[in-house]
């Protein structure tokens, strides 16, 4: 397994440059599942390449879908007339988002079996709100052993109330009732933009979403959508804000391209709260070396509220500021252990339980081995090894390259000194 070898600035900021973003895990990964809602081609332009977008291609290309990349970014998908109804075991464990193949395929096949979906270990992240509503549209459900197996002759539309706003759920809900009979209503559905953006590219190609960004999503139920349609993926607003974390810690001037603050704004307001010098435009924030940092609250929630998924790389932030700031963790309940680590590194923390954390700064961070625990805390990592005296090892690279596209490459051409290092070497 790959590492990297990090080097310490002893808190100097010297990134200086340009760092465009990507486009977005989050989205990327559900507009591959939704290509099986289609009858013939789908298009899908700017892809991140990264690990996930490349083990999802795989369980579709193990479906019967025919994956051509015909530019860098872009990748054709030819979906048959047919496609098979057992996940691939192995890859659907390693990742979270193989749930959402399964609305598609029960909606498309009326079977499917899988296994646990596994990913990122940042709590239990069981299914059974997805179970629960598979079943009110009619679907039966089995588990053997490990596996479980949906079945319905035809999905048929419903009411369902989530009993919490789960992302991953909402879309996979929202693309199964594109195929089913009737109309469905979702209510308590997640708002995060990418699900606005998957509903927009459904409709473009003839389903008939309302509401998606709401907490309310109604889907009248249809057949396959028309083939040869195109999506282009937008801006990663994590990677954005990720970028931006790290501007604020470790840069002179830093200008982050291709993002749109407008989906940033609980992430922009809490780094203006800490102190981080921050101007924006309609796509891009320029973020100015910003000493005296300030201590702040965060308390992660769902959009438009602060994202968990950038909980870690911002406690890293709150180790240099100047006093006292509280972490409050409510969407994951293993969300804070990598907070042992930085103690480790010289940070002053308290965990107080699985969900609240409070961390004194600022604190000098010492360089030293790590293993990336998942893939936001694995860059919370380096960003800390960055900041820190001396080199760090962040072991586990393959937890980074999930998510974020040749990332040591990325930082190193705005001033970072981050080595992959390969097992072999
Ligand atoms: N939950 C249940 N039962 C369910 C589904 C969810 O109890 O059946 C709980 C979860 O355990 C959690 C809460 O609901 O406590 C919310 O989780 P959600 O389902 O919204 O998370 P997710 O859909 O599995 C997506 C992203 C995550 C991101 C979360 C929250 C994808 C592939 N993953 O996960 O992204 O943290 O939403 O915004 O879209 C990441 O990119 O690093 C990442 C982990």
């Amino acid at each position: 397994m790959d590492g990297f070898l990090v080097k310490g600035f002893s808190g100097k900021r010297i990134l200086e440059g340009v760092l465009p973003v990507m486009g977005a895990k989050n989205f990327a990964l559900k507009a591959q599942a939704a290509s099986l809602l289609f009858g013939g081609h789908v298009l899908l332009e700017n892809m991140p390449l990264i690990d996930d977008v490349c083990k999802m291609n795989q369980m579709l290309e193990d479906l019967g879908v025919k994956i051509e990349r015909v530019k860098k970014r872009n990748f054709e998908l030819n979906i048959p007339a047919v496609i098979k109804t057992d996940l691939d075991k192995n890859t659907a464990k390693s990742l979270r988002s193989s749930i959402v193949l399964v609305g598609p395929i029960l909606a498309r096949e009326g079977k499917v079996s899988f296994p646990h979906p596994g990913g990122c270990v940042i709590g239990q992240r069981p299914i059974d709100v997805f179970l629960e509503a598979f079943k009110k549209m009619g679907a039966r459900v089995r588990l053997n052993k490990d596996l479980y197996t949906l079945e319905a002759d035809k999905l048929k539309g419903a009411e369902i109330f989530f009993r919490m706003p789960s992302v991953t759920a909402t879309e996979t809900l929202m693309m199964s009732a594109v195929l089913a009979k009737g109309k469905t209503v979702l209510y308590n559905c997640a708002c995060e933009p990418e699900i606005m953006f998957l509903a927009e590219f459904l409709n473009s190609a003839g389903a008939r979403i309302n509401g998606a960004g709401t907490h309310t999503i109604v889907v009248q139920g249809g057949g396959l959508l028309k083939g040869d349609s195109i999506c282009r993926v937008p801006p990663d607003r994590i990677e954005a804000g990720s970028f931006a974390i790290i501007a604020a810690l470790c840069a002179k001037k830093l200008k982050i391209t291709n993002c749109v603050p407008a989906h940033m704004r609980a992430v922009l307001q809490a780094l203006q709260n800490v102190g981080v010098k921050i101007n924006f435009g309609k796509n891009y924030l320029l973020i100015k070396e910003s000493p005296g940092l300030k201590p702040s609250d965060i308390k992660t929630r769902e959009y438009p509220g602060f994202p968990t998924d950038l909980q870690a790389l911002f406690s890293v932030l709150l180790t240099q500021a100047s006093g006292r700031s509280f972490v409050f963790e409510t969407v994951f309940e293993g969300r804070l252990n990598y907070l042992f680590d930085l103690e480790r590194m010289g940070a002053d923390v308290v965990v107080c339980d699985p969900h609240r954390a409070i961390i004194n700064g600022p604190t000098k961070l010492r360089g030293r081995k790590m293993e990336s625990p998942d893939l936001r805390a694995g860059l919370a990592f380096i960003i800390a090894g960055m900041v820190a005296e001396g080199e760090s090892f962040v072991d586990n690279a393959n937890n980074i390259d999930r998510g974020y596209e040749n990332i040591e490459g990325r930082l190193n051409a705005v001033g970072a000194e981050i080595k992959r290092i390969t097992n072999n070497e």
